[in-house]
């Protein structure tokens, strides 16, 4: 340091400016990596929280297996928009407020809304005002990947709810089910997340439902790289043209409502449900390869990897926090700020 001349002492301060920036907001579009998240946040303040999330999941998991993927899904949605901060569960308030629900990904396809409602309900009973709605949707994905047969880990806490919400960033940061394998790469690494983990978070499609409009061009001749007996049997739900949209379709047809590895089993047999999940295995069909293909088959053959890799990848999407200067609360009520 005594040493270091005026240009260099400036380039140096320069630099420790930069890395002061980049930790506090970030380097990824305006999403922060959290600093403060812990897993004995509400230790103190609100020891229940995870039994009292568990028990809701657990209530509405059995009375149907689907809604523990459609809220996996949901905590999904809500990291990749301005990160976990619980932006995806805020209702529209016309004519002052649109939220993120009427974005493409979300219209008529995000549910699992009224379980995070009940969840929240019985961590107020318990501990009023504490405990975050992004928070408790954490939690509540943690919980779903578990009873659905899958794997667990120690969800770091301390998320703030955002009193603002962008259908904007939504429509422009969820991945849509033509998307390309570049395009997906490009998404994810966006958030700071690897292919590794672009491809092991991808395995949640190991559960869970996809309605017709979105894998319709896929099963009636519009993709080269699919299963062509898969795609037959998928035409009589989903037929060419219009009709059908909702139609629903596992993602998983090899086991639809259980989270294990199966998933990976059907890309290498060219039966992944969606274009985009295709593109991780044999990417555009005539025996053309992808860069994701022998990670496909690690997965495919050891579930344990996958479990591994996939909680790991859930660990670090789960840390994305909302950009520097967003107003947050802690909402009482996910479905409007305070
Ligand atoms: C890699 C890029 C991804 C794309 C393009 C994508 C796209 C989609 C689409 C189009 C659907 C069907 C929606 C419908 O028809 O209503 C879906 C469902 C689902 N997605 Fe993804 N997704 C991706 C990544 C993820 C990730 C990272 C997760 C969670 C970690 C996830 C979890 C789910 C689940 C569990 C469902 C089923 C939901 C239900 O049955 O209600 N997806 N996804
Ligand atoms: C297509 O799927 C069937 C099962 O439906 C499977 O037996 C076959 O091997 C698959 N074909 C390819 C090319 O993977």
């Amino acid at each position: 340091m005594a040493a270091m001349s005026a240009s260099g002492r400036r380039v140096f301060l320069l630099g420790a400016l930069l890395l002061v920036a980049v930790s506090c907001h970030g380097g990824f579009g305006g999403v922060g990596v959290a600093e403060g998240l812990s897993t004995r946040y509400y230790a103190k303040t609100c020891p229940a929280v995870e039994s009292v999330v568990r028990s809701v999941m657990a209530r509405a998991v059995a009375a149907d297996r689907r809604m523990g993927a459609s809220v996996l899904r949901l905590f999904f949605h809500d990291c990749f928009v301005n990160g976990c901060d619980g932006s995806v569960l805020l209702d529209d308030a016309p004519p002052g407020f649109t939220g993120e629900k009427g974005a493409g990904a979300n219209a008529g396809s995000a549910r699992g809304f009224e379980v995070v409602d009940a969840a929240k309900a019985r961590v107020e009973a318990a501990c009023r005002a504490t405990v975050s709605c992004a928070d408790v949707l954490a939690l509540a994905a943690r919980d779903a990947v578990a009873l659905l047969g899958g794997t667990t880990w120690p969800v770091r806490l301390g998320r703030k709810d955002a009193r603002t919400a962008s259908q904007a960033a939504a429509n422009g940061n969820l991945p849509g089910p033509v998307s390309s394998l570049t395009s997906l790469l490009a998404t994810f690494a966006a958030k700071g997340l690897s292919a590794r983990d672009m491809t092991a978070l991808s395995g949640a499609h190991t559960v869970g439902r996809a309605r017709c409009a979105t894998f319709r061009g896929r099963v009636n001749g519009g993709d080269a790289n699919v299963n062509a007996t898969f795609a037959a049997q998928l035409r009589r739900l989903c037929p060419a043209g219009t009709g059908g949209d909702g139609n629903l379709a596992p993602l998983d047809a090899e086991t639809p409502d259980v989270f294990d590895n199966g998933y990976f089993r059907e890309l290498t047999k060219q039966r992944g449900l969606l274009h985009s999940d295709q593109e991780l295995f044999a990417a555009g069909g005539g025996g053309r390869s992808s860069s994701q293909d022998a990670l496909v088959r690690k997965y495919a053959g050891n579930g344990a990897k996958f479990a591994r890799d996939f909680a790991k990848a859930m660990v670090k999407m789960g840390n994305l926090a909302p950009a520097a200067g967003t107003p947050v609360e802690v909402r009482l009520n996910c479905r409007k700020p305070n």
